[in-house]
């Protein structure tokens, strides 16, 4: 059986996890949250490449991964091309914003993209969003709004926040300038937003789809690991850990997973 690190700085690397569970129900999955040192899009580049190594190195030698899914867009634009040169011989499966599915499901070629601030700085999210400017067919305007203490709001389950941010951002979205085509698809470009899917479709209206990466990243890290379509396996339990309070990412794992598993301290 294979062990799949997954890791985020919190707990909105469960919404990859979820995907990885339905996609590869044989496989043992190792979940590392960063609690402690959450939220990561407000860190340094520098920062949050060096939690990123320092918690891949203990997965590796404390629970012996044989792959890595970085659950985490402002993890993988700040740290995977490092990582990947760091294990040359392990299979390491990052998480973009999803600027290209967004491209192909938009009518208007209008798309809001909300990440986090690490995530929307980067020079890995311009190249991305650059290539697929200059080689679409037809024009593409991407409104890019960074979402400052919603991942945070959202790792504390602070419902009144989320609700008080998410309507600021998705309001400031909407807003387009004129003459700019109107937004018909918004990438939720932080793996922390699925779990405010709810409440920023019901801002956005009938009229915007949301993309997310979970189950296209489950996809991709089955065809890595050479596993079949469907195993038919017997879902195994995953280890979950935190360098926070592992109850509260027990509670998130039991509230939006369904899982009944104690979390356990992870002491990188
Ligand atoms: N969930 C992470 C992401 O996908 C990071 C959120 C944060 O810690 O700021 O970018």
């Amino acid at each position: 059986m294979k062990t799949v690190g997954v890791f985020d700085s919190g707990v909105g690397g469960l919404s990859v996890l979820r995907a990885l569970l339905a996609e590869l129900p044989g496989t043992r999955f190792v979940y590392a949250a960063d609690s402690a040192h959450a939220p990561y899009g407000e860190r340094t580049a520098q920062d949050v490449s060096a939690r990123t190594h320092r918690i891949t190195a203990q997965l590796r030698e404390q629970h012996g991964i044989d792959a890595l899914v970085v659950a985490c867009n402002t993890a993988t634009a700040h740290a995977i091309d490092d990582l990947r040169k760091a294990y040359p011989e392990m299979p390491i499966v990052g998480v973009e914003p999803a600027l290209k599915p967004a491209a192909a499901l938009s009518r208007s070629g209008g798309i809001g993209v909300l990440a986090t601030r690490g995530t929307l700085q980067s020079a890995r999210f311009a190249q991305l969003r650059d290539r697929l400017v200059a080689t679409a067919p037809r024009p593409l305007q991407f409104s890019c709004q960074p979402c400052d203490g919603l991942a945070a709001a959202i790792e504390r389950h602070d419902l009144p926040t989320i609700e008080a941010l998410g309507t600021r951002y998705v309001q400031a979205l909407l807003q387009s300038p004129h003459g700019s085509p109107p937004i018909d698809t918004l990438v939720l470009g932080c793996t922390h937003y699925p779990f405010a899917a709810e409440l920023l479709g019901r801002l956005c209206g009938p009229d915007v789809t949301l993309v997310d990466t979970g189950v296209p990243v489950a996809r991709r890290t089955r065809e890595v690991l050479g596993l079949p379509v469907h195993s038919g396996a017997p879902a195994v339990p995953p280890v979950l850990l935190s360098s926070g309070q592992p109850s509260a990412l027990a509670d998130a794992a039991r509230r939006w997973l369904g899982l009944g598993v104690q979390a356990r301290a992870l002491a990188a």
